[in-house]
């Protein structure tokens, strides 16, 4: 964060013009017609999303009233009824359209699926109507823990079709880590792969279910669908598991009809970390969900229906659900899926499907950016990129280097890049250029959204001055806000709103980021103010690696922390105190990596443990974050160290 700090300031001025040929076809064209947008969003949302709403989706039923907003919850297109699926399918079968790509997928050991909107359509029914013959009805939560494969677009938007909630579990999540997800949405059934391919190897998917389901591990699961992906032997429980294969061939060719949803009936449940040890399930509504990440598609990638969109997020994440799967698709897109990893069958191999298919906007995150560097331009020269004309970049704050590099080597200087800043909350993106509109600077993600009202605040609500470090928070609600905590209404209210309390009838959606904004009113996030880390771009709760580690025999205590990393950003360290019959050693530092491996999943593995006998702590007993960061960084501990308990306890962790 600290060198982003530095290298953001240095940049501050450096501004990149849209370029104006762009400019001259974009859905937004100008910085004017921008503000014009925006102030007529921010003066009259009802409006402006009113109208929104009935020129960009098709409804089933018109809404009474577009916005609900009881402080803070919010009820958008109250009364209309529509569903997400007809949007992303259905209402692009008209004759020019329903032949084009909906989905182009590139497996990571080179096989290719290319499915029109007319077969996505078919697959998609055939599913859901496979899905009724399991009983899964409307309101009925749905397990899909699948890999990059085109199964999985088509799961989630089967489930949608049918009113069913879908919960998707990213496939690098242990089988421990789906057993609480699973329980906490009470899945009906989960839908999942015999494997998926990983760096070559199979990761074995549907073993981790099977483990997760033992012993009545989810006693709400009644039907477990497996894809077949790698083909190797599995278990199969004929009671319990189904082939997809059987079952689809069992309703080849059949329509499903699309279920008439309310606007405000959940599309679906996403776990995210926060900051405590039990992840949230972040629940997003139908019609706000569908119109804002269909029309934050449309403007901030400038969306053309000549593009072929690629956004490299796995769907077990917020950004592979609004930007493969839903905000694509219901603009009648062109949508990439890419199975592998970034450097899984050479280290150019996603520069072989910028080539082979002629990507024109390529969206991903600073980590992958940062990867690509270390891996060396020579990569990325060797193919053609020329078809690219946009450059999107989310997750974490990117580097202003990492920016420049992005936008010279991979974008050719011709690509404005979109930094677009959100959260699985949010549902889409909030803060982002418009490409023929805002001028960029690298390392900002620049203004907000039309309709956005963004601030950055103190913890009173008081908005900071120019360039001083503050609260990133929304004023006024937004279509695609998270509804609720799922289970756990409570969490809604502590998380979001209650940090900073509402004042004279202002409402402050929390977000948990820091941010500033320079002169030109531009913002630059800074990264988490809470007990969250971001590894690689993902979203990991501090609390949670900790009780995977205290859940392990030897540890009595457990804290980690964030250090900065070249390539992810963020890694993880813990510091471990253990019992008394056990003693530090190299073995045991590998098998709690192990534990948490096998606790979370890999990517909560830490980087480095360190034991210690004791932790620094507050007399009341609270853990000193701050000097375990310093520590973890190898920088000195500063500020003041008066409140700790025992101070002897730091001159033993400096060793
Ligand atoms: C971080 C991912 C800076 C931020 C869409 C946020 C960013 C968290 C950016 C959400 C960005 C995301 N600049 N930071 N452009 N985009 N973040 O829920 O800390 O997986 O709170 O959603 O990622 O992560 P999540």
């Amino acid at each position: 964060m600290s060198t982003i700090a530095i290298e953001s300031s240095l940049q501050e001025d450096r501004l990149f013009s849209p370029p104006p040929n762009l400019s001259k076809t974009a859905r937004i064209g100008s910085l004017e017609e921008y503000q014009r947008l925006h102030d007529r969003a921010v003066t009259d949302p009802e409006e402006f999303w009113g109208e929104l709403a009935e020129n960009e989706l098709h409804w089933f039923q018109k809404w009474e009233k577009v916005l609900d907003w009881q402080p803070p919850y919010a009820r958008w297109f109250v009364g209309g009824k529509l569903n997400v699926a007809y949007n992303c399918l259905d209402r692009h079968l008209t004759p020019e359209r329903r032949d084009k790509p909906a989905l182009i997928w590139e497996g990571e050991p080179g096989d290719t699926r290319i499915l029109t909107y007319q077969q996505l359509h078919r697959e998609v029914c055939e599913i859901a109507n496979a899905l009724k013959k399991l009983g899964v009805q409307k309101g009925d939560r749905v397990g899909i823990y699948l890999p990059m494969i085109p199964e999985a677009a088509i799961a989630m938007l089967a489930c949608v079709r049918i009113g069913a909630i879908h919960s998707v579990v990213f496939g690098g999540f242990s089988a421990e880590a789906l057993k609480d997800r699973l329980n906490d949405a009470r899945a009906k059934i989960v839908i999942t792969a015999d494997g998926g391919w990983r760096k070559g190897a199979i990761v074995h998917l549907k073993h981790q279910v099977d483990v997760a389901l033992a012993d009545g591990g989810v006693p709400s699961v009644e039907t477990v669908l497996v894809v077949k992906r790698t083909g190797q032997p599995i278990h199969f429980d004929p009671d319990r598991d189904r082939w997809w294969d059987d079952l689809q061939e069992e309703f080849a060719d059949t329509d499903c009809p699309a279920e008439p949803m309310d606007a405000e009936d959940p599309i679906f449940i996403l776990y995210t970390s926060g900051t405590t040890g039990k992840p949230k399930g972040v629940v997003h509504a139908t019609g706000g969900y569908n119109l804002y990440t269909h029309i934050t598609t449309k403007w901030a990638f400038d969306l053309q229906d000549t593009d072929i969109f690629w956004c490299t997020a796995d769907v077990g994440w917020i950004t592979g659900h609004s930007y493969i799967v839903y905000g694509p698709l219901s603009n009648g897109a062109t949508t990439v899926m890419y199975e592998g990893a970034p450097s899984t069958a050479n280290p150019g191999c996603l520069w072989d499907v910028v080539e082979k298919h002629r990507v024109t906007i390529f969206y991903t995150a600073p980590t992958a950016i940062r990867l690509f560097m270390k891996l060396g331009e020579e990569f990325p020269n060797a193919r053609d990129l020329s078809s690219l004309r946009l450059l999107g970049s989310v997750g974490e704050p990117i580097n202003p280097t990492a920016w420049m590099w992005y936008y010279r080597v991979i974008g050719g200087e011709r690509c404005p890049i979109v930094d677009t800043w959100w959260q699985t909350e949010t549902g889409g993106a909030m803060l982002t250029p418009l490409p023929g509109a805002t001028p960029t600077k690298p390392g900002s993600a620049t203004l907000p959204f039309p309709g956005i009202v963004a601030d950055v605040v103190d913890l009173d609500g008081n908005p900071v001055g120019e360039n001083e470090g503050g609260y990133l928070v929304v004023k006024q609600p937004w279509p695609s806000m998270i509804r609720t905590v799922y289970n756990n209404p409570d969490r809604y209210l502590s998380t979001y709103w209650d940090k900073i309390p509402p004042k004279d009838g202002q409402w402050f959606y929390f977000s948990g980021d820091g941010a500033r904004r320079d002169k030109d009113g531009y913002f630059w996030v800074m990264g988490r103010v809470d007990d969250v880390i971001n590894v690689a771009g993902h979203r990991l709760g501090t609390m949670e690696v900790e009780s995977a580690l205290v859940s392990h025999p030897a540890v009595t205590e457990a804290a980690v922390v964030g250090k900065p990393s070249d390539i992810k950003g963020e890694e993880i360290v813990a510091f471990v105190t253990l019992e008394a019959d056990y003693t530090p050693s190299e073995d045991l530092e590998k098998d709690l990596k192990q534990h948490v491996v096998r606790e979370i999943g890999a990517l909560a593995r830490p980087a480095a443990i360190q034991f210690t006998e004791a932790l620094p702590k507050t007399r009341s007993g609270k853990i000193v974050r701050r000097i375990l960061r310093a520590l973890a960084a190898g920088e000195a501990v500063t500020g003041d160290t008066s409140t700790l308990e025992d101070r002897s306890v730091l001159d033993k962790l400096r060793g």
